[in-house]
């Protein structure tokens, strides 16, 4: 029986023990996912030491626990090292620390055919939620734009992760004619209110990605809807991300149908 699990906090709201219960099934293994609500600091430490005392073999780690748990792990991958945050821990002899954003976010691109090689790339919003995708950015050699309201922090990040050859816009940017084969979004505008800036005059020809999502159409998808590109949003990066956690638990990658698990959930 393969006990897997989930620490953060809160996580009445998580869909990750449902996807993941659908890895189970679908792989056809004997297991379970529960979830642990826990403080940080040595509640933290103390949760990770009772997993491992259970035999736990692996939990997904979420807000607010995600920089903490780095001080709690034996070692780190380096997407988690680079990010500076670990969604997901391995546990064994050793706690293993990883970060599977980025490999869900490529993963969900290249199954839906599309390749990011060489491309033209405009990246909104350049906080912790849009490392990982710059990470997999600097791997395909992209040309890159980045838009952020704040272009200290957007300077900051782009250093940290040694990313250079890129060119760094605010706001304005978007109210001129411009042409990309990828736009992400990586803020968290229109989340509250649903309101997204105007992105008329931004053309996408291959797809445009929300690392956000919601029942429906998040309001950054709305907007580039004039194009005729492919949508993608944060929901199916989810599926990914869990999929990549349960291969490294399980040494399975599940098979799986985003569209299926998002309409079991009610968000199509
Ligand atoms: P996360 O970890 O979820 O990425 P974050 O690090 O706070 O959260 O980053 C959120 C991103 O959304 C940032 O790029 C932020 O821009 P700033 O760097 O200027 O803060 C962007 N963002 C959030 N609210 C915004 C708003 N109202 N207008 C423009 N950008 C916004």
């Amino acid at each position: 029986f393969v006990n897997l699990g989930l620490v953060g906090q809160p996580l009445q709201h998580s869909f990750s023990p449902f996807i993941q219960t659908c890895f189970l099934k679908s792989s056809g293994i004997n297991g379970g996912f529960c979830c642990f609500e826990t403080d940080g600091g040595e509640s933290l430490k103390e949760t990770f030491l009772t997993l491992r005392q259970y035999g736990f073999k692996g939990v997904n780690v979420t807000v607010p626990h995600k920089q903490a748990v780095i001080d709690i792990v034996d070692t780190l991958d380096p997407v988690a090292e680079t990010v500076g945050a670990v969604n997901t821990v391995r546990i064994g002899d050793r706690l293993e620390g990883f970060n599977t954003d980025a490999e869900g976010f490529e993963r969900m691109l290249l199954d839906a055919g599309y390749d990011l090689s060489g491309k033209d790339v405009l990246l909104l919003g350049c906080g912790g939620a849009s490392m990982a995708v710059l990470y997999v950015l600097k791997k395909y050699n992209v040309r890159l734009t980045v838009v952020n309201r704040t272009l200290s922090k957007a300077e900051a990040v782009l250093k940290s992760m040694s990313f250079d050859n890129v060119q760094l816009q605010d706001y304005n940017f978007i109210k001129g004619d411009s042409g990309f084969h990828y736009v992400i979004n990586g803020t968290s505008i229109g989340l509250e209110d649903g309101n997204f800036p105007d992105m008329n005059r931004v053309e996408c020809s291959c797809a445009s990605v929300d690392l956000q999502y919601k029942k429906g159409l998040t309001p950054f998808l709305q907007s580039m809807r004039g194009s005729s590109c492919g949508l993608l949003d944060g929901f199916s990066m989810l599926v990914y991300q869990a999929a990549k956690a349960f291969e490294i638990w399980t040494g399975v990658y599940p098979e799986f149908s985003v569209e299926t698990i998002s309409g079991e959930l009610g968000l199509s």
